[in-house]
């Protein structure tokens, strides 16, 4: 089956069109529109500029999908008042919505996946209506997605050749997942497919905040995480210059707490007459340092109490390097049985490839329709 999936959580525009057998998943067409520009002006994403953004760009970028799939764009076809009442509130994307979406023919696609949350609010909400003007003009069904259930699978897809086509390979469970993003950290154990129980999150800031906001210390852009990797690899030694805590290393719980560190780093800066590049080096190692002796930490011992045979690390923070080898090395050390899945750079952050995946594994356990599907931002596993 064909499925279309939006995903607009946060400042990514996303739309993907996946063919799949529950095999093989071929990306017929997949395009992505980031507002990381304009949030940089704000050190972090401003949501109702998401939202605004959202609504001018989710037409554009479904042409572009759309001509990727090499869907033809001919025929006519009728739309009605029902779409305006789904896109009252986003006039921008309604105005763009019957000008284009009449003069095509309805493509060759089975459903429509959409990520429901968690994210923020206003930014779900223009892809979840957009989802529902669809489904009308097209006659075709709604799947809401859990957008961190989204980033395990980007975690198990494995490329097939091509990068067009991905597979699954066969999994050993209990899973345990590692999702680490820009608004979570949790450790979600899987005994079952489809099956979560979140065994460990943090009390406070996810890790991905943790790593904006110190990149934000530090005078570097948003988003702060590939910036801080970028320093942290510099620093090649190991350096005591500086010393951060591990907060909550030694709490009997697999929860975490990454705001102490932030406020540590905030009062070694201002102790720092002047930030030279080879103090900000030290500083991103150290802070790097600190995040994957904690991540590291309680996922062993989320691992050792439920006998975990798989490892999946997800979500934005994924994509950091040292943080990637620092579990390779542990697995092979301590937990050799284990297997690790961690997501392909390009799909480590948000993208609508995983909301696709996600997405055709819920249709085929329930095909349910639901038409009073609302935005949740805070949308647990
Ligand atoms: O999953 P994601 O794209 O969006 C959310 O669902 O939140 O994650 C974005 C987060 C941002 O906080 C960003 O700084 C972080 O992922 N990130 C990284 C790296 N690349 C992105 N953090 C550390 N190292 C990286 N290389
Ligand atoms: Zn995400």
């Amino acid at each position: 089956m064909k499925i279309l999936s939006i995903e607009t959580s946060c400042d990514e525009t996303a739309i993907s069109i996946v063919d799949t057998d529950g095999k093989e998943f071929k990306v017929l067409g997949n395009s992505l529109l980031s507002q990381i520009d304009l949030h940089k002006e704000y050190g972090g994403v401003f949501p109702t500029l998401a939202k605004r953004e959202h609504s001018r760009n989710l037409i554009p970028v479904l042409k572009q999908v759309l001509e990727k799939a090499g869907f033809e764009n001919s025929k006519l076809q009728t739309t009605n008042d029902k779409i305006k009442e789904i896109l009252n509130r986003e006039p921008e994307l309604l105005e763009q919505f019957l000008k284009f979406i009449p003069t095509i023919q309805t493509p060759d696609i089975d459903a429509i996946a959409v990520t429901q949350g968690p994210g923020l609010e206003p930014a779900l909400w223009v892809g979840i209506n957009f989802a529902k003007a669809l489904s009308v003009a097209w006659k075709k069904p709604i799947i809401p997605v859990n957008h961190m259930e989204g980033h395990i699978f980007s975690a198990l897809l494995k490329e097939d050749g091509k990068d067009s086509k991905f597979y699954i390979q066969n999994l050993k469970f209990p899973i345990l997942a590692l999702l680490i993003s820009g608004g979570h950290t949790q450790l979600v154990l899987s005994k079952k497919f489809l099956e979560y129980e979140i065994i460990g999150e943090t009390l406070d800031d996810a890790v991905g905040e943790a790593f904006d906001k110190t990149a934000r210390m530090l005078g570097l852009p948003y988003p702060g995480g590939p910036e801080i990797s970028k320093l942290a690899e510099k620093v090649g030694h190991v350096t005591s210059d500086f010393k951060f805590p591990r907060p909550m290393l030694r709490s009997n719980t697999c929860d975490f707490s990454f705001s102490g560190l932030k406020t540590s780093v905030l009062y070694t800066l201002k102790k720092i007459p002047e930030l030279t590049t080879e103090i900000k080096q030290k500083v991103a190692k150290e802070f790097e340092d600190a995040v994957i002796e904690v991540l590291l930490s309680k996922t062993k011992k989320a691992l050792k109490e439920h006998g975990a045979q798989t490892l999946v690390i997800g979500g934005g923070v994924s994509a950091n390097k040292r943080i990637k080898k620092a579990f390779e090395e542990m697995l092979k050390n301590e937990f050799s049985e284990t297997i690790l899945h961690t997501p392909f750079i390009k799909l480590s952050t948000d993208n609508a490839i995983m909301i696709a995946v996600a997405g055709y594994f819920r249709f085929v356990q329930n095909k349910k329709q639901n038409l009073e599907l609302k935005a949740d931002g805070n949308l647990s596993l």
